[in-house]
């Protein structure tokens, strides 16, 4: 049998810089010469999940198959790094649940930044058209985000650099012993 994998799950607001701290820290996880494998929403809504909006009830089944596949991956000593909204907290605890029943340690970090924040970096122009109805349930504009009572991790990225987060990540996966030290 494999020792299992190790999952990171970001959650926060569309821009607030999950799939950032996801791709530099598959990075720094790769020349440690794990195996990783990154889930990020922007892509897998266009290939697993491509028949899902943005509804309560697609959101869920978004995160039903997203845990599906994560769970699967840690299973097989994958080090999975999760970059999905996933706004409600059940949801979350789900996968947090499935994860650990594979031994896996499930991470999850909360990528905080106001909506005020996101709006301004406003990367993908989606913040503008939210705002003015052209988008509907938008998370965090019309639609709730459930923020994280007690993640094992905060990164604050309106006030810390991307590699100050990421090393954050690296800091705690080491104390927790989920990775070696390097
Ligand atoms: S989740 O809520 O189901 O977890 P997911 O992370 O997969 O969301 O997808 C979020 C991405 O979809 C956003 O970063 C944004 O680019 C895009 N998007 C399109 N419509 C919406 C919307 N109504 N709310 C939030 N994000 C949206």
């Amino acid at each position: 049998m494999n020792d299992p994998g190790f999952v990171v799950w970001f959650t926060g607001l569309s821009g607030s810089g999950k799939t950032t701290l996801g791709v530099v820290l598959e990075k720094e996880l790769l020349k440690r010469n794990l195996r990783v494998q990154r889930l990020d929403g922007d892509i897998v809504r266009k290939s697993l999940t491509k028949d899902l909006g943005f509804s309560e009830e697609d959101r869920k089944k978004n995160i039903e198959r997203i845990t599906f596949v994560t769970r699967l991956l840690a299973k097989h000593g994958v080090a999975t790094l999760v970059s999905f909204i996933s706004p409600y907290i059940s949801v979350r605890d789900n996968a947090r649940k499935e994860v650990n029943e594979e031994s896996a340690k499930f991470v999850e970090v909360f990528v905080k930044a106001s909506v005020e924040e996101c709006a301004r970096r406003d990367v993908k122009g989606l913040y503008e058209k939210a705002f003015a109805g052209e988008i509907k349930n938008f998370t965090g504009v019309s639609h709730p985000y459930e923020e994280p009572p007690k993640s094992e991790l905060v990164c604050d990225t309106e006030n810390e650099t991307v590699e100050e987060s990421v090393l954050i990540i690296l800091e705690y996966l080491e104390k927790e012993k989920i990775i070696p030290k390097s």
